[in-house]
């Protein structure tokens, strides 16, 4: 198959859907691979390093759309792209349709087979595509924490792990799912005192056998938050209700319990956040103080690492994007039902219903299309 793989061009994408790696696995099984010319640079990958790959490299993005069967990118096609993907031209990407009427509408038109990233879904239910950025934003979640609780950055100047003869910062962490999981383990490890709040009894039974003895474990609910907010220092937001906005866990009356200086970092601001004073921010301008109290809502955590965030997407799109291109989309969906979920849009007909739903448009069932 041939396989397109253009450079990022939303806003402060660094991230490239393919690594050098993923393209000497792909070249391996007889696909021909073509990167646009510096797709990579922004997560520290060449031309030079693709070419030694077996990657072609192409100049423009029209020429690495028109070449290809199937495009692999990381985020949603921006405008600039709506009329370079083309009919029954497969494309495999995160696209967040149901937030996106326009470019749901310019997929239908294009009449190209849209697989997104973000649909695909185990029997589980868990997301295995969207797991590795939780797990970055998890982790970095708490250096952030750490270094905005600094004096010179308006936190309250308390070393997260503290020393021999101090005691170390609290960090409390709403919801224990895969955010809240890789900050315990990071702020565990830098040895502060970590409390992990959900409501999933079973997953803090889970938490309290694997985790080290300075993280604990609480359950969820208003009171039990009110009664830690003035003692901890570091606050995360992690918490999800699949398919819902994020319960607003900590409301602006409650600031006020805080010490002037405490960090609050809201990971969940992408759905809406569980902090009601979070709203979006960006790596440029990342934080803003309301009651003291310092708020860090970056929306596109994953985005400040590109170098780890490519890598821990691509290993988990690789091996999807490899069957892909081995089988053809219609096969490869048909064997494997977790992919066939990612399917959205087909010759300009949604087969993923809640995007359907969100726009009030026909829905196709993707049964129509596979066997
Ligand atoms: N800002 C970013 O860059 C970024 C990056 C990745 C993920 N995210 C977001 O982080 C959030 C968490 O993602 P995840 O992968 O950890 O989800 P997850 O489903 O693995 O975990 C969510 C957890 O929240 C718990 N929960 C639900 N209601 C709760 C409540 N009232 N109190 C306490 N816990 C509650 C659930 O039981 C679950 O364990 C999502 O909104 C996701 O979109 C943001």
């Amino acid at each position: 198959m041939i396989i397109g793989v253009p450079k990022e061009i939303k806003n402060n994408e660094n991230r490239v859907a393919v690594t050098p790696s993923g393209v000497l696995e792909l070249s391996k099984r007889g696909h021909q691979v073509y990167i646009q010319s510096t797709a990579g640079i922004g997560s520290g990958f060449t031309d030079k390093e693709y070419i030694h790959a077996g990657a072609g490299i192409l100049d423009s993005m029209e020429d690495t759309y028109g070449i290809a069967e199937m495009i692999i990118k990381v985020k949603e096609p921006v405008e600039a792209e709506y009329n370079l993907c083309k009919k029954d031209q497969l494309v495999f990407t995160y696209f967040h349709l149901a937030s996106h009427e326009p470019l749901t509408k310019a997929m239908m038109e294009s009449k190209a087979i849209c697989l997104a990233y973000e649909t695909v879904e185990k029997p589980d239910k868990s997301l295995p595509l969207l797991v590795p950025m939780s797990e970055v934003a998890g982790r970095m979640s708490i250096q952030e924490g750490a270094k905005y609780l600094e004096k010179p950055l308006k936190g309250r100047g308390i070393l997260l792990g503290g020393v021999p003869g101090v005691r170390p910062a609290k960090v409390m962490i709403l919801g224990g799912g895969v955010v809240g999981t890789n900050a315990a383990k990071m702020a565990a490890g830098m040895g502060a005192d970590v409390t992990i709040m959900d409501l999933n009894l079973p997953r803090l039974r889970y938490l309290d056998d694997v985790m080290p003895a300075n993280v604990n474990t609480f359950a969820s609910s208003e009171y039990n938050i009110k009664e830690l907010i003035s003692s901890h220092d570091l606050i995360i937001g992690a918490v999800l209700i699949p398919g819902a906005k994020a319960p607003h866990l900590i409301r602006r009356d409650m600031l006020k319990d805080m010490k002037p200086g405490t960090v609050l970092v809201d990971v969940a601001v992408d759905q809406g956040g569980c902090i009601e004073t979070c709203k979006p921010t960006t790596h440029e301008n990342p934080t803003f103080i309301i009651d003291d109290v310092v708020h860090y809502c970056v929306a596109n955590m994953p985005g400040a690492v590109p170098y780890t965030s490519t890598l821990a997407l691509t290993n988990a799109t690789l091996p999807c994007a490899i069957q892909l291109a081995d089988k053809g989309w219609k096969k490869a969906c048909n064997e494997n039902r977790e992919l066939a979920l990612g399917l959205n849009v087909i010759n300009g007909e949604i087969v993923y219903e809640g995007v359907a739903e969100a726009f009030g448009l026909p829905f196709t069932p993707v049964e129509n299309y596979l066997n």
